[in-house]
């Protein structure tokens, strides 16, 4: 599958590679314009490329990976959201300049999609720290992933491409119940629940 990011750096670069082993290609993009992005591509190797956020937009999935004051800006470059596959995985820390929108008991998952109308939204890797994940090798441990989102199909394909690229991915449910739950701040966000074994169960 072919997977935009909208932000370039820890995250995108982090899960870039993760998908890139797996055969899957990524277009990242920031605000400066892809020729800046031409080392990283680079670097990254074979179904890299550097893009516009328009052309992260235009792959089968986006990957929202900006910090939150620049979210709405990053939001915004893109003229229409309709029916694209939005995956947020940024946090809305409370001590941010501009801090933008109001939780009001919403998670901020919530408020992008007020920034993206008619974007089909998961919640995921929010609460996964990047250094947990650096690990490339095929032995590296399953780390759990929660993932939140409204459109069920959507989330069972993504389900298979994460845990395919090493992830133990469990489905929370919709946007506004299951990404409270993951939501900085809340019981999920920042567990480290790497699975070291596999157990049989007799
Ligand atoms: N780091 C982690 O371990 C981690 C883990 C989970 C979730 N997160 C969340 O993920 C998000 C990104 O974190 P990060 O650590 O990857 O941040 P980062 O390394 O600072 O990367 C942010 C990227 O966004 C780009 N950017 C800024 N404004 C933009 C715009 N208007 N349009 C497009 N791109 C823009 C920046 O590039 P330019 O400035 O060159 O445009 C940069 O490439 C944050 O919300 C964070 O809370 C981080």
């Amino acid at each position: 599958m072919k997977f935009g990011f909208i932000g370039a750096g820890i995250v995108a670069q982090t899960l870039a590679k993760h998908l890139l082993l797996h055969g899957h290609e990524v277009v990242l993009s920031n605000s400066r314009g892809p020729e800046t992005l031409s080392d990283l591509v680079s670097s990254l190797g074979t179904g890299a490329k550097a893009g516009t956020p328009i052309e992260a937009a235009e792959q089968d999935f986006v990957i929202l990976s900006v910090m939150w004051p620049q979210m709405p800006t990053a939001l915004s470059m893109v003229p229409d959201w309709t029916g694209r596959v939005l995956i947020d995985a940024t946090n809305r820390f409370e001590n941010m300049e501009p801090l933008v929108g109001e939780l009001s008991g919403k998670n901020s998952s919530e408020i992008v999609a007020q920034y993206a109308p008619g974007a089909r939204v998961i919640k995921a890797f929010n609460s996964v720290p990047m250094e947990w994940i650096k690990d490339y090798t095929e032995e590296k441990p399953k780390t759990v992933l929660f993932m939140s989102g409204d459109d069920i199909q959507t989330k069972q394909v993504l389900q298979e491409i994460w845990e395919n690229i090493g992830f133990a991915c469990i489905d929370l449910g919709s946007l506004s119940q299951g990404g409270l739950l993951q939501q900085i701040g809340r019981p999920l966000a920042g567990l480290n629940l790497n699975l070291l074994e596999r157990y049989s169960v007799r």
